[in-house]
């Protein structure tokens, strides 16, 4: 008992330690961090798809099924968002970025809440829930007020769409390639609140492992690269990344 004591605050110092000493830090985020600020998560207790079938929102086959079941899911959560406030988590990556040379936060989260909280070098690798698109022409806006009729249709005629991606979408347009770039610079590759399921954001975790970057897993749970990082550490983010700086 005692000797995994020792070993869980070593993993903490050898952190905090790795992290004080890199010129170069890229970070991934999943829904995890903001689970303080009150948004629900996807596949923890209470996730959402833990309740929904990803495959009838978050699909353009289950879009193209039922838009206005889409929209309404989408729009609910646009109003849980819309009164979420960044949490210590999300402050301590700003300060993080603040400190370093180089920083690249890769976010799966579709909140805004990391440029929110002030973070500026931000990748969001599956768009942005406040962003609204046409799905025929290329108007899109920016769009944080309620929706008054679901689904919502564009000028030219056809119905908009929120701006984020669903499986089996492509990413936005050079998003990996700039989170792969980040990743292979990084001395530090932080990887908080996501439980690594989806790619291709997952693999950039042993991406980052392979090119020799020191890697610190930030999460309650193990996940299956749990293993393979340099550490480990069990927590809540917003409590696990301030106490990092
Ligand atoms: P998941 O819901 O799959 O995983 C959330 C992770 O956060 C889990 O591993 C939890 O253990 C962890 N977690 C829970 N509370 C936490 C806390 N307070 N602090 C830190 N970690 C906590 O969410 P993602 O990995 O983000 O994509 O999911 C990836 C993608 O799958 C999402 O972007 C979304 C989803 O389907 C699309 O919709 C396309």
């Amino acid at each position: 008992m005692r000797a995994r004591v020792l070993k869980v605050s070593n993993a903490f110092d050898h952190a905090r330690a790795a992290l004080r000493k890199a010129r170069s830090v890229a970070v991934l985020t999943g829904a995890g961090v903001s689970a303080e600020s009150g948004i629900p998560t996807f596949r923890s207790t209470g996730g959402y798809w833990r309740n929904f079938r990803f495959e009838d929102l978050a699909t353009p086959e289950g879009f193209a099924r039922d838009p206005k079941l889409v929209w309404e899911f989408y729009e609910a959560r646009r109003r849980d968002m819309s009164l979420a406030k960044p949490n210590a988590g999300h402050q301590a990556l700003v300060e993080i970025e603040r400190r370093v040379e180089t920083f690249t936060l890769i976010t799966q989260n579709i909140d805004g809440l990391h440029t929110l909280a002030g973070s500026k070098n931000v990748i969001c690798l599956h768009g942005d829930i406040w962003k609204i698109r046409c799905i025929r022409c290329s108007y899109s806006r920016t769009d944080r007020e309620p929706l008054a009729d679901l689904p919502p249709y564009c000028k030219c005629g056809a119905m908009l769409r929120p701006a984020v991606v669903w499986f089996g979408e492509q990413l936005p347009e050079g998003a990996i390639e700039a989170a792969t770039r980040a990743v292979l610079a990084a001395d530090v590759f932080i990887v908080a609140g996501t439980s690594a399921q989806v790619y291709p954001a997952a693999g950039l975790i042993p991406l980052a492992v392979r090119q020799g970057a020191k890697v610190i897993e930030i999460n309650p749970e193990a996940t299956d690269f749990s293993e393979d990082v340099s550490w480990s550490l069990r927590g809540p983010s917003a409590e696990i990344l301030p106490s990092l700086l």
